[in-house]
């Protein structure tokens, strides 16, 4: 299995360019069954989630062709309605064919999502709203067994929670619904309004894109368009952190400023400089990094979970004592353990961490636990005196293109053995 070693420390500097987004490609890939005529995506990132995506979709029928950062969808000949297990359980995001699938086949077959492992991920809001809009929904050894043979029926929705997956799932089973769908509640992270924009391209009527309320008017049937994805917030976020950990200097390209503000104003209070222009950042950091008052995870536009890890990470060598409150998931502080193991103090207790800066970190083996805690991990190794090994990179694959070039590219010394720790170091440039 590959690690990523890292020898340690490093001072972040130069430019970067921000990949598409991958939580914006992964439901995009979903509407594309929507689709009447062939679809192409602009800067779509090579992850394996997304690579997850094209399995299912070819799975399906569709014929999927990637060009470079391009990815050429041909919906026309969908003719399956049943995902395996086995790409099911790849991701979490494979839920969000549900609607897609159900719209465009009237059935539809599947079994519960994989994905990181977050704590308890339940799908009870996808399913009641699917179910209110006309889908007949069965659960049966795991499997569940949906139906909507008159087709879905528009109607009013409103979810407990801004939940982003339920909120793409009830977009994708509303576009080609009967009747005008209105969902109170909506989640309003910029992916939705990426969703949106691609649907309305294709012919959808979808009023308050990025708003609490969205209003869909169902339409007969879509049809293909071209679309480029948004940048990756967390991946920029990530890269943030990572230059303010290291006290680096870093410009990101591509990026979309707005998007990340909770993440920038966080670093500003560390100490700091952030300076925007258009689609580029610019941050540099001081030597050291202050402690900052509490950041708490929300939902958009608040400050976004998937960079708490990342954010913490940063903060291991703050000046002072930093706390960090999870509010979205029950169990996204595992990496913890593993930065322990890298001289970070930390405390967790049920859903706040206490990070008590340290003046150095030691480089040490560990493990991914998850996505973005292996992102936590990379920049810890990167702050670190001496060699970090970070194994389960698999995880860090799902969501960061060739993580390592990046690093390398702004000055770190990052380089993966395919083959474990057996093997002996070399370098992919
Ligand atoms: C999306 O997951 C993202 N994934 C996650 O990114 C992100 O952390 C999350 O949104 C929150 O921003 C993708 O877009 C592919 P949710 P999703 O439904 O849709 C509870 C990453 O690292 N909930 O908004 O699964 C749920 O348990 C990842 O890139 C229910 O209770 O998130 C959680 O506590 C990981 N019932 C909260 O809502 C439901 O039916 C947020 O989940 C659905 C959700």
């Amino acid at each position: 299995m590959a690690v990523l070693v890292i020898d340690g420390p490093c001072r972040l500097c130069g430019e970067v360019r921000v990949h598409g987004a991958k939580n914006s490609t992964l439901p995009l890939l979903a509407a594309c069954l929507l689709c009447r005529s062939p679809v192409v995506l602009h800067n779509c990132p090579r992850l394996t989630d997304v690579d997850t995506s094209i399995k299912i979709l070819r799975h399906l029928g569709c014929i999927v062709q990637r060009r470079k950062d391009d990815l050429w969808v041909d919906p026309r000949a969908v003719c399956g309605s049943t995902i395996p297990e086995d790409l099911m359980r790849e991701m979490r995001s494979s839920i969000v064919f549900l609607g897609a699938l159900s719209s465009r086949m009237g059935q539809a077959r599947l079994s519960f999502p994989g994905g990181c492992e977050l704590g308890p991920r339940p799908i009870d809001l996808h399913l009641r709203a699917l179910a209110r809009l006309g889908m007949d929904i069965r659960e049966d050894h795991g499997e569940l067994l949906c139906s909507a043979p008159g087709g879905l029926s528009g109607c009013s929705l409103s979810l407990s929670f801004p939940s982003v997956g339920a909120t793409e799932n009830i977009l994708l089973a509303a576009c080609c619904a009967k009747g005008t769908t209105v969902l109170h509640g909506a989640a309003q992270e910029p992916e939705i309004a990426d969703l949106c924009d691609f649907l309305g391209k294709c012919g959808a009527r979808i009023q308050g894109a990025g708003g609490s309320t969205l209003r869909i008017e169902g339409v007969s049937r879509l049809t293909g368009c071209e679309h480029t994805v948004m940048p990756d917030r967390i991946e920029a976020a990530t890269f943030l952190c990572a230059a303010a950990a290291t006290g680096g200097e870093v410009t990101l390209s591509h990026v979309i400023p707005r998007h990340i503000l909770p993440v920038t104003a966080v670093l500003e209070e560390a100490g700091c400089r952030i300076q925007e222009e258009e689609n580029r950042l610019r941050i540099t950091a001081p030597p050291r990094l202050h402690a900052v008052h509490a950041v708490r995870t929300m939902p958009y536009p608040g400050f976004p979970t998937d960079a708490q890890a990342p954010m913490l990470s940063a903060l291991c060598t703050a000046q002072g004592t930093s706390m960090l409150t999870e509010t979205i998931f029950t169990a996204r502080f595992k990496y913890v353990g593993e930065l322990l193991r890298l001289g970070a103090h930390v405390k967790v207790e049920d859903r706040v961490a206490v990070v008590e800066g340290v003046s150095r970190l030691s480089g040490a083996p560990v493990m991914a636990p998850d996505l973005r805690g292996g992102a936590a991990l990379l920049l810890a190794g990167l702050c670190a005196e001496g060699e970090t090994v970070i194994d389960g990179v698999s995880h860090i694959d799902r969501g960061y293109e060739k993580a390592e070039e990046s690093f390398r590219l702004l000055g770190a010394q990052v380089c993966r053995l395919p083959g474990g720790r057996g093997e002996e170091k070399q370098s992919l440039l």
